[in-house]
């Protein structure tokens, strides 16, 4: 069985609507880096050293057209400091409320894949930007799904959904005020999830 690591479970909401999967509440090292897909691609083989079995890691983050796509990576650390009512009331400030959400699925079982239409993560650069010295599981191949939505930052509606869910608004409803059904057809988790679940099931075949 698929392991969908995360320790959010509104995440593994959204992705059971899409594949089946366990959830592997396992911690992964989130290193320091300005692309999310790094990030993702290096969780990705840790948590499979650790499983031993399939694994998805799914790493998201908000980005700000004012504030040059700040929180990005840090989106999971401004949440838990500054708090989003905080980062709206920032937003506010400015020309423009913008803003997008992407999510990238990093998928590694220990098999070789094809690059196209997704890439693969082939590098030892999450290893090496980590200064991990391990050597094993370095050449060990990621495949990378990727979603993005658009939308802007508005003060916080909606009880659903989680995360900045409440503050970010797409085509007039919050995320937090959609259902799991509503945010995954259109979200950046929607996206990606489509996109990996059609490859995965090709590829179960
Ligand atoms: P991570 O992918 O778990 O590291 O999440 C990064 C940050 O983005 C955390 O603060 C999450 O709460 C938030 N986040 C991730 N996915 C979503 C989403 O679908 N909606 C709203 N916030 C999200």
């Amino acid at each position: 069985m698929l392991r969908y690591v995360t320790t959010n479970e509104g995440k593994v909401r959204e992705a059971r609507e899409y594949i089946e999967c366990e959830q592997f509440e396992y911690d992964y090292t989130e290193i320091q880096s300005s692309d999310i897909g790094t990030v993702a691609a290096h969780g990705a083989r840790e948590a499979y050293r650790e499983a031993g079995e399939p694994v998805l890691v799914d790493d998201a983050g908000l980005f700000v057209d004012a504030l040059e796509g700040f929180p990005g990576p840090y989106s999971s650390y401004v949440e838990d400091t500054l708090g989003i009512e905080r980062v709206q009331r920032l937003v506010a400030e400015e020309e423009t409320r913008r803003a997008a959400f992407r999510c990238v699925l990093a998928y590694c079982d220990g098999e070789d894949f094809a690059a196209s239409p997704d890439p693969v993560d082939r590098e030892n650069r999450a290893l090496a930007a980590a200064g991990d010295e391990d050597e094993s599981g370095a050449g060990v191949p990621v495949k990378l799904f990727e979603g993005t939505v658009r939308g802007r930052i508005v003060p916080p509606r909606g009880e659903g959904g989680f995360g900045y869910d409440p503050i970010f608004e797409h085509e007039g409803t919050t995320m937090a005020e959609m259902g799991v059904d509503e945010k995954n057809a259109i979200s950046h988790r929607g996206r990606a999830l489509a996109k990996f679940g059609e490859w995965y099931h090709e590829r179960s075949e």
